[in-house]
């Protein structure tokens, strides 16, 4: 059996301070139009929310489309290696400037009168301009939008009078300074089209309770009971440890149950193949110790040291939230940054995940792959499709006629916390906001 009793020591369980009832959330946001267009107006133009990877845009020239919902925000990396965003909209009749993304811009022509403006965003060029009559260039540039970077993500604010990323970001940044994220570089992106509320996949990351019914192999090789969490303001967050049963199993788990539920759900981490049979460990060592010892020998064939990082770091899941739509999943060795987005109408969205690779210090980028696709067809490992796979149902169970609020425990206060963010952006009336939730006695 493994001993995990030091950390059980050290970690708070997930639940915390259970309030003396339950919160109650309007099952309609989840589905109405009208608030999805209060959200719209009043919500995504005044958030940071992260655009792409640094890694998307790395060289002079390079570009990206960033769209969420109507959202359409270019970031451009311009010639002189400064990075600049801009709604992605012509001055002259409105067009869409640019699609996707790529290298090597010039400039920005629009593709339908030929208006052209610099990658700084000032207009250089407007065809036939004497038919205007007076019309000064200076009066056209592009509508800029905030950018700002923090380790390798991007961020856009609409909001010209945003607080800075920095402060919005809360305590994040210093409380994962130690993991060393900016070693790692973005690979991929994938944007899975879901049937599902932005919301209603915002949520899947914002708990662990779901973790001991969705996940039964995870459940086998992680703590979902001490795992601590923490709210700040916009941002949250929660622990988990891992390569530990989770204390809710009542029958007792073997060391090899635990590597094998370990190698099932995230064995790619340490490049172990399904099947490979627990290779056995020392009497002063952990299953932990053990899977630990694996990803360091795995990042080292890699040309990556990870000797700075001890058992805990490896296998510690520090995973952030914040408001709107992003988490961040991190240990020392591993990195998967995920946002949801609204589609065509409340009851469609996407999950963007970016995928990231620890790589040697300094390391240049690799342009990321950026594909699409739909829930059916997306397989992002055990787990993620796990995930994916229950959105559908939910989204349609949510908008059944008889289920009017979501029940929410505290274990799920990072979900609460999403809600509570939304009520002051949107300035909801008293009557319209969720109930319940008032804080009990301490454990
Ligand atoms: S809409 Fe762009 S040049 Fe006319
Ligand atoms: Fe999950």
């Amino acid at each position: 059996m493994v001993t995990h009793a030091a950390h059980d020591v050290r970690r708070e369980d997930a639940i915390g301070a259970p309030p003396t009832r339950p919160t109650r959330v309007p099952a309609a946001r989840y589905y109405s139009t009208e608030f999805a267009r209060l959200e719209e107006k009043r919500m995504w133009p005044r958030v940071w929310q992260v655009a792409c990877t640094v890694d998307h845009v790395a060289e002079p020239g390079d570009y990206f489309e960033y769209r969420c919902g109507p959202i359409s925000v270019l970031v451009v990396r311009d010639g002189g290696g400064e990075l600049r965003a801009f709604q992605n909209v012509c001055r002259h009749r409105g067009n869409s400037l640019c699609q996707g993304a790529g290298s090597d811009l010039q400039e920005l022509r629009c593709g339908y009168h030929g208006w052209t403006w610099d990658l700084a965003g000032a207009l250089k060029r407007v065809p036939n301009r004497k038919g205007f009559g007076e019309l000064h260039m200076s009066d056209f540039p592009l509508l800029p939008v905030r950018v700002d970077v923090w380790e390798r993500l991007v961020f856009v604010n609409l909001d010209r009078d945003a607080m800075p990323l920095a402060e919005y970001l809360e305590a994040v940044p210093s409380d994962i300074a130690w993991c060393r994220l900016s070693d790692f570089r973005c690979y991929a992106t994938m944007t899975v089209e879901v049937d599902a509320n932005w919301k209603t996949i915002a949520d899947g990351y914002s708990e662990t309770y779901h973790i001991q019914t969705l996940h039964p192999e995870l459940h086998r090789c992680m703590d979902d009971v001490f795992a601590p969490q923490r709210i700040w303001g916009h941002a949250g967050k929660s622990e988990q440890f891992y390569g530990v049963p989770s204390p809710h199993l009542r029958e007792p788990l073997s060391d090899e149950d635990v590597w094998d539920a370990y190698v099932t759900t995230q064995g790619a981490l340490m490049g172990v193949e399904e099947g490979t049979p627990f290779p056995g460990c020392a009497d002063d060592m952990t299953v932990p110790d053990v899977i630990a010892a694996r990803t360091r020998e795995f990042a080292e064939s890699r040309g990556v040291d990870l000797g700075w990082a001890d058992t805990e770091q490896l296998m510690t899941l520090h995973q952030y939230n914040v408001f709107p739509n992003m988490t961040l999943l991190t240990n020392a060795d591993h990195l998967t940054v995920m946002t949801s987005h609204p589609g065509a109408d409340p009851e469609r969205g996407e999950l963007v995940m970016y995928l990231w690779t620890r790589m040697a210090p300094g390391s240049p980028r690799t342009t990321p792959m950026d594909v699409r696709m739909t829930a059916a067809e997306a397989h992002p490992g055990l787990v993620l499709t796990q995930d994916i796979s229950v959105l559908a149902g939910l989204q349609r169970g949510l908008s059944q006629p008889g289920f009017t609020h979501l029940t929410l425990s505290n274990e799920e206060r990072r979900v609460i916390n999403l809600h509570r963010n939304l009520e002051r952006y949107l300035d909801l009336p008293e009557s319209d906001r969720m109930t319940g939730g008032e804080p009990g006695d301490a454990p």
